[in-house]
Order: structure tokens, then C-alpha cells, then sequence
């Protein structure tokens, strides 16, 4: 099965796939375990910075294995790459998928680095996502500065220009743990617009993990440091998901507060403990209970 064909099912159907991203086999396990569970496809993200991590050989086989351990679908896909090279990287460690996010270029090169990863993937039947406007922080004054959102017509003309599978946009989601000061603010009606303009693009959303208070809360107790930190409230997720024409939303942030708080709750209860199996299965179970969640329960993804 294609990722083209799911977002398309998925845009027909009115749900997302959860992206869900990941760094080394702990992660990796717990939200392909979810997913099988849930007999839902997902997808698992990899960043440059990631792949760097876990390593490209170890990657490589480790996808590998996952391939025949699963059944259910699931697709590996390069998060965020900024470079030509960084696809063919992804695409030769057996990737599915990749992003070529020339978000911060002027329009022109966006446009021609995209095509160009384009052309390059599509002869290897592997689908591409780009992005338009730019996520910015919680300390940039977004809603004042209307040139940080998507542009609904460069849009239409982005998609007619690169013949990407998918688009990223941005209407007023960050990535990281602080995205707002005071209320959410998510543009829905620029994304409305957009989807006025091209209607059978798969659209992606970034920056979108929902930050539970429960666990900043727990983070802090437990000795912790995090301020104001704010997500996207998950009934706009729920939303975007089956009344908008996002297919793909991207979750980090959320799975790295799991692991947190799985593991400083286990050593704090067990004090004495060293033995980092003990500590890191808590962190795996944390993570596939979120990852079930906002699969089944956020993004509604359909079963298989
Ligand atoms: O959008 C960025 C992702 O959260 C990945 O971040 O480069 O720290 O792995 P990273
Ligand atoms: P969060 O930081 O909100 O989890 O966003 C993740 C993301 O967009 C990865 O590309
Ligand atoms: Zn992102």
C-alpha cells in the first residue's frame, strides 16, 4: 500500500495519520506496537538529526526488521530535510517518504528544490512533502504578521509547479513544548482558504503536539523546569482532522514528555534502581498509551 493511496482515503474518509516521531529503537517499538494494535496506519518520522542519532546502518536494518515484524501499513519518512542530499540519504536508508522543507527560501528556490526532490523521489516511487509559510515560535507575534501564514493561491500555484504529494502549512501552530502565550490561536480559516484552492492536496500540520497539562504538571513535580508550556488543544486537532483536508499530523513534542515523565517517576518511586531496562520499558509504555490515544481518540484514524 502507497502513502498516496491512504491520504487519499484519508481525505475521502475524514481522518489524519498521526506522524509520530522517533531516534532509536525504544521509540520506534512503541508506536509501531500501538499502531498494530489498533490495526491503523501510521507514519514514523525520522529528522536529520535523528538519523544522525540512531546511526544509518542500524536504521537501515532496523527498518528492515520492523518490515517483516509489522503488518500493519506504516511508512518511514524524513522529517524537516533541508538539503537534495538529505533525501537521496533517506531514500537509499529505505525511507518511504521524505520532506524537502525549503520553507525558509524565497518562493522560486521553494519551488525549484522541491521539484527537484520531486523528480528525483517520484523515479523511485517514493512520495514527497513540502512546506509552505513558516512555524514560527511563541515569541514571534504571528497573528500580526500575516506573511508568516500559508498564502492560499502561492499554494495552488506551488502544487502546480512541483507536483508534490503533500503540503505542510502554517496557520499559527510551532514546534517544541512552548507554542502559545495565553489562548491557542489555529488559523482554521486560512486553512479553509486553502483547501478552496487546492482541494485534493493532502495537507499536513506541524508543530502539533497537544502538550498535556497532566504532564507538565507531573515533569514538575517531580523536579522539572517547564514554563508556560502550551500546546494545540486536541478538539482542534479532532477538528482539523475530520472536517479539513489535513491528512498528516505531526507529533513530537508529546512522545519526548512521555519518555520524560516515565522515566523520572520510575527513578524517583525507585530510587535505587540502575538497571535502564526497567526504567525505559515505563517510558515505552507511556508512549505507545499516547500514541494509541491520539491515533484512536485525536486523529481518528480509520483501521485497516
Ligand atoms: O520538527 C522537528 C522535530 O521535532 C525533530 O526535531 O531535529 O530535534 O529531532 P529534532
Ligand atoms: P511538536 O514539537 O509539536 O511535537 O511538532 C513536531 C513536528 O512538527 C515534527 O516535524
Ligand atoms: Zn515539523
Amino acid at each position: 500500500m502507497k502513502l498516496t493511496e491512504v491520504y487519499k482515503d484519508a481525505l475521502k474518509n475524514h481522518y489524519s495519520l498521526g506522524a509520530f516521531n522517533f531516534y532509536n529503537l525504544e521509540s520506534m517499538k512503541s508506536i509501531l506496537g500501538a499502531a498494530e494494535k489498533l490495526n491503523s496506519p501510521v507514519i514514523i518520522a525520522v529528522s536529520e538529526s535523528a538519523l544522525k542519532y540512531f546511526g544509518f546502518e542500524y536504521l537501515k536494518n532496523a527498518i528492515i526488521s520492523a518490515r517483516k515484524t509489522y503488518s500493519v501499513p506504516f511508512f518511514v519518512h524524513l522529517d524537516h530535510g533541508k538539503t537534495f542530499d538529505a533525501c537521496v540519504t533517506a531514500i537509499d536508508c529505505g525511507f518511504d517518504s521524505v520532506m524537502i522543507d525549503g520553507s525558509a527560501l524565497p518562493f522560486e528556490e521553494n519551488v525549484s528544490l522541491t521539484k527537484k526532490v520531486v523528480d528525483f523521489a517520484h523515479s523511485h516511487n517514493i512520495q514527497v512533502e513540502a512546506e509552505l509559510g513558516k512555524l514560527k515560535g511563541v515569541e514571534d507575534d504571528v497573528s500580526s504578521n500575516e506573511a508568516l501564514f500559508t498564502d492560499p493561491k502561492e499554494a495552488k500555484l506551488f502544487i502546480e509547479k512541483t507536483g508534490v504529494d503533500s503540503l505542510a502549512i502554517a496557520i499559527g501552530t510551532s514546534h517544541g513544548v512552548n507554542k502559545f502565550v495565553g489562548e491557542a490561536k489555529i488559523r482554521v480559516d486560512i486553512l479553509t482558504q486553502i483547501e478552496k484552492e487546492i482541494p485534493n492536496t493532502p495537507l499536513v500540520l506541524h508543530g502539533a503536539s497537544s502538550i498535556p497539562q497532566k504532564l507538565t504538571d507531573e515533569i514538575n513535580a517531580l523536579g522539572g523546569t517547564l514554563k508556560n508550556a502550551k500546546g494545540v488543544p486536541e478538539d482542534v486537532l479532532e477538528e482539523v482532522s475530520t472536517k479539513h483536508n489535513i491528512c498528516k499530523i505531526n507529533v513530537d513534542s508529546d512522545l519526548r514528555m512521555a519518555t520524560t515523565v516515565a522515566i523520572r517517576r520510575y527513578l524517583s518511586n525507585n530510587p535505587a534502581e540502575v538497571d535502564p531496562r526497567k526504567y525505559l520499558t515505563e517510558a515505552m509504555k507511556e508512549m505507545e498509551a499516547l500514541v494509541t490515544h491520539k491515533i484512536k481518540d485525536v486523529m481518528k484514524t480509520k483501521s485497516m
